[in-house]
């Protein structure tokens, strides 16, 4: 186990998220209309969001390391809780609450960017030819930053922007803002927990890190997973 790895690969993620803070989507929020915001959360959700679970499912069914295993699973189990309602419901709820009848969210055309942002994801869990160094390793990362410690930045801003510009509370867009103080990195944890998601993951990357060279290959894929973030946020600037 490696602590220092681990904190070397953390600071480098810290970058990462204010790189991804400046993406002019970000930064430009503001500008879009009503109707260009929406069509944003509507591709991201019914892109990223709605595939998160079959994708990390898929991720889990790869991963051999043990506390890997763990930590997805129990992000897995929060997407849909024993009690209250699902994740996905609590999107479409606050989607509903800006104006976006259930019915026109679940049947929204993919854009070809957002498909192709889709198969990207899947590219990098899946084609067994990527020769990572430790394939454990480089998918945890890649679920770790891609599914957590990114989502962060854009649910903080995405929440910021549906309170500033629709007037709602927080707990309105619940889904929004739930997932913004849950995944972003050093957040508040879930109830009964200790930590936040994107420390669920903390242990096992310190398990897996063993080598600079393993360092290395955390950080290109850190870098993987923000360029695929950008890219699929291209379509809207
Ligand atoms: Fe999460």
């Amino acid at each position: 186990m490696s602590t220092n790895l681990f904190n070397e690969f953390s600071t480098y993620e810290d970058d990462l998220l204010k790189k991804y803070e400046q993406h002019v989507l970000f930064t430009n929020i503001q500008k879009l209309t009503d109707e260009e915001f929406l069509d944003v959360l509507t591709q991201y959700g019914e892109g990223i969001s709605a595939n998160f679970v079959k994708f990390l499912e898929t991720a889990l069914r790869q991963v051999q390391n043990v506390k890997a295993q763990e930590a997805i699973v129990r992000i897995l189990r929060d997407e849909i809780p024993a009690v209250g309602p699902t994740h996905q419901q609590m999107r479409s709820v606050a989607c509903e609450r800006v104006g976006i009848d259930p019915i026109t969210l679940a049947s929204t055309k993919l854009t070809e960017e957002t498909q192709n942002t889709i198969d990207l994801y899947y590219e990098f869990i899946c084609n067994p030819n990527l020769n990572f160094k430790n394939r454990d390793l480089a998918l945890t990362t890649f679920v770790r930053v891609i599914g957590e410690s990114l989502v962060g930045v854009v649910y903080k801003t995405f929440t910021q922007e549906l309170v500033r510009r629709f007037g709602v509370h927080e707990d309105e867009v619940e889904f929004y803002s739930f997932h913004w103080h849950h995944d972003e990195k050093g957040g508040t944890p879930f109830e009964g927990g200790e930590i936040g998601h994107t420390e669920y993951y903390d242990v096992a990357m310190m398990d897996l890190l063993k080598t600079e060279e393993d360092l290395l290959e955390t950080k290109r894929v850190g870098d993987i997973a923000l360029e695929i973030r950008c890219k699929f946020q291209g379509q809207f600037v």
